[in-house]
């Protein structure tokens, strides 16, 4: 118990040196605290940080004095909470050699709302195992994934191997609202937070048993389009058929932004759409993917989207155009005649490079008021954009890291892409001029930002001595 007492404060591995404790080898250690591991996944799980509701502002600093704490507990050196005109930003700094070079570790620790709430079979925030996978809001997207990399980076400092990288760690709090702040923080602090490879963990992998790289990333753009028509809402009878529905309008213009082919109808927005390489061609063909089975996963009658282009191709090598939220008019049980007085959709597109965000979302609003029925105004909104993202997979750190990762799940991963996006990843290449390496460790089907989120636990333990043991992989490759 003294030991359990100073770990709070120090981290294991200080506690050992000061004792002459012979320290466990990297396996073993895991292997001895992996319940309180997950012990204190949970207590990093309780904590509510929704980013995108200011009535929560609170128990997002909470998490990120969290995030904090345990950065110091699992041995590093340096943490501080940094205020930004937002959520706060997490850094962590720990310094093995003036020569060794110096991975920067980012993560998030915000997470989305966790509505709707009745459909959750454990509360979102009451961290619950089941069928081994723990359930709960952000267990893999990404707090789980932030805190195996703290438990790695322990478990390396307090086992009989040593660190053969300085360490910057970026855990931030504003991921899930487009990351508003931390470009400018990453550009203000470039010389501190120098870096020869930026590590991330917040993407998926296909399989328990097949390790993940993610190659690629899609960038966005959201947008919000409101359809103004009479001042008030009216009746349906006495005024119907004289003036224009502006719910009816909203619905022109989405209907006119796709055509029959599920494209895209933004004038020039397929033009800088980067077409596949053979390389990645060869990757996608390699992986086990079955449609059936992904039809299942998601529940639905049948896939679908843009022609001519399989499921993995319009999922990561091509952009979308899909409505995410609808609103007008009488929406309770029961019927109204009523006439609405306005109408909104939320849209957002998903872009590939080396589509431009700027030049997308430009494109776009000229292409809705050009559909725009008479009789109505419309007006459109912009919320966060972030850039697409691709690797360029000959920097020897990918090697290094299959190498690594081959080593822990007995299986060379596979170069894969995701569909979602993590806006500043491109940024990170732009402002360090150093490789990203992603590898990621939901499963499909873990429930990114929807109800029953979980993260398998067996993913979480194997996950964590093979990320310990990447931190010596990646000197080989920098
Ligand atoms: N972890 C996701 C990114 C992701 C999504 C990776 C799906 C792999 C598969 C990240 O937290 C996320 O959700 N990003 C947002 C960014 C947006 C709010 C700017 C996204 O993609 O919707
Ligand atoms: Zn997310």
């Amino acid at each position: 118990d003294g030991i359990r007492d100073s770990v709070a404060s120090r981290g294991l591995g200080d506690v050992y040196k000061r004792q002459n404790i012979r320290m466990p080898d990297l396996t073993a250690y895991i292997d001895g605290q992996i319940s309180r591991f997950q012990k204190e996944l949970c207590d990093f799980l309780r904590i509510p940080s929704i980013s995108t509701n200011p009535s929560h502002a609170g128990e997002v600093r909470k998490c990120a004095e969290w995030v904090a704490n345990h950065l110091h507990a699992a041995g590093i050196e340096k943490s501080e909470v940094i205020e930004t005109d937002g959520h706060p930003i997490v850094l962590g700094e720990h310094r093995i050699s003036e020569d060794a070079p110096t991975v920067l570790v980012y993560g998030h620790y915000d997470v989305q709302p966790s509505e709707p709430d009745d459909l959750w079979t454990s509360p979102p925030f009451e961290p619950t195992v089941r069928d081994g996978r723990l359930f709960a809001r952000g267990s893999v997207d990404d707090k789980g994934q932030v805190h195996m990399h703290l438990k790695a980076i322990e478990a390396r400092l307090a086992s009989n191997v040593d660190m053969p990288v300085n360490l910057k760690l970026v855990i931030e709090g504003e991921e899930e609202v487009g990351s508003k702040h931390l470009g400018a923080f990453l550009d203000k602090n470039a010389e501190r937070l120098a870096c020869d490879a930026v590590f991330i963990s917040d993407t998926g992998m296909f399989s328990p048993d097949l390790p993940c790289i993610t190659t690629g990333l899609r960038g966005i753009v959201y947008t919000e389009i409101n359809v103004y028509g009479p001042a008030s809402d009216l009746h349906s009878g006495s005024y119907g058929g004289a003036v224009v529905n502006p719910a009816n309008a909203l619905a022109t213009i989405l209907d006119g932004l796709k055509d029959d082919r599920g494209q895209a109808t933004v004038p020039g927005y397929y033009d800088s759409v980067r077409p596949m390489t053979e390389r990645e061609r060869a990757d996608l063909i390699r992986l086990p993917m079955d449609e059936e089975t992904l039809r299942e996963t998601v529940g639905a009658v049948a896939l679908g989207g843009e022609e001519g282009f399989s499921a993995l191709e319009r999922m990561w090598y091509r952009p979308t155009l899909d409505v995410n939220g609808l609103l007008s008019g009488f929406t309770d049980e029961g019927s109204k005649t009523v006439l609405p007085s306005q109408a909104m959709a939320k849209v957002s597109m998903r872009l590939v490079p080396d589509q431009d965000p700027d030049q997308v979302v430009e494109a776009f609003e000229k292409r809705v008021h050009e559909l725009a029925p008479e009789g109505v105004t419309v007006e459109v909104k912009r919320f966060h954009g972030g850039a697409p993202w691709v690797a360029d997979t000959t920097h020897p750190i990918f090697d290094a890291a299959s190498k690594a990762l081959e080593r822990g799940f007995g299986a060379p991963p596979a170069f894969i892409r995701e569909g979602g996006s993590i806006p500043i990843v491109q940024v990170f290449e732009d402002v360090f001029d150093a490789p990203a390496l992603l590898i990621g460790f939901a499963l499909p089907g873990s429930n990114m930002h929807a109800p029953n989120e979980w993260l398998d636990l067996s993913v979480y333990r194997k996950g964590i001595e093979a990320l310990a043991n990447l931190y010596g992989g990646l000197a080989a490759g920098l």
